[in-house]
């Protein structure tokens, strides 16, 4: 029996042709879409494909907390619960959250958080189921972001989206969303977030060496990257009110005929 071991890191994160591995170029993001409104039953949902990453947001709440002694008598609690299926990834990942889990999901909570308005709230809770079901490097960003899309689907009211996207460098060179290669075989990683009603960072995260210049470049890339996901999360939530509109005109119009 010949045993595959798919973790083994390349020599080299370059091409000769100077491009990433998958053919992206230093600054290029992966190929990236979002839906909202995609889980019926929740109050808000968002579903994300991000390179290989694939991953859905439920929103639940305001409502009651359970365990009851979790609820504030002063403002409503945000709850984060990132999990990433045993199958999303190739390792044997066990089924019951682990420190990763428990960890990233305050962190996505952390990151989230200045941009509600908690204190209307009081004794409520706002519930963010994550299921990561395919995971390829990137995924506290991409819940991050995916989150606070299905928040804004739930109507929840919020001082701004949140976005982020991980830089970092591989091979010497600075480069923005790592994949999951990049990230184990990198020189650095660094995951950031942006709450864009102030334009502050709401995570920063860094693993790895890098000098003071470089870490500079970090920030300015990962500002501009920031800046394309954020279109693309509004575009997800204009798609939405765009498919509602267009089915008020046409019942509006079916109706008209029908007099
Ligand atoms: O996903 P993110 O980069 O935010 O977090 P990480 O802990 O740095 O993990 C990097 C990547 O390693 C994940 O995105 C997965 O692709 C992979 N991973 C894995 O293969 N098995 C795990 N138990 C955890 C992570």
């Amino acid at each position: 029996m010949v045993l595959i071991i798919k973790d083994e890191y390349p020599d080299k994160l370059f091409r000769e042709d100077g491009k990433r591995l998958d053919g992206r170029e230093k600054t290029e993001l992966r190929p990236l879409k979002m839906e909202v409104g995609v889980i019926k039953n929740a109050d808000g949902s968002a579903y994300l494909e991000w390179g290989n990453n694939k991953i859905f947001a439920a929103v639940y709440g305001p409502r009651e907390v359970h365990p009851h002694h979790l609820a504030k008598p002063d403002r409503g609690v945000l709850r984060i619960f990132y999990r990433m299926a045993t199958y999303s990834v190739f390792d044997r990942k066990r089924p019951a959250p682990g420190r990763r889990e428990k960890e990233i999901s305050m962190i996505i909570s952390d990151c989230i958080e200045p941009v509600l308005f908690l204190e209307l709230y009081p004794g409520t809770a706002f519930e963010v189921f994550i299921e990561v079901i395919d995971a390829d490097g990137g995924t506290r960003c991409a819940s991050t972001t995916v989150a606070s899309l299905a928040l804004a689907d739930a109507g929840v009211p919020m001082k701004s989206l949140v976005t982020a996207v991980a830089v970092g460098k591989i091979d010497g060179e600075i480069v923005v969303d790592l994949s999951g290669i990049e990230d184990k075989a990198g020189d650095a990683d660094l995951p950031l977030a942006i709450t864009w009603f102030n334009d502050e960072l709401s995570l920063l995260q860094f693993d790895g060496s890098m000098d003071a210049d470089e870490f500079d470049t970090c920030l300015k890339l990962g500002k501009e990257a920031a800046e394309k996901i954020y279109q693309i999360q509004l575009d997800a939530l204009r798609s939405k009110y765009i498919s509602i509109q267009e089915s008020v005109n046409q019942s509006s119009n079916t109706s008209g005929g029908d007099e």
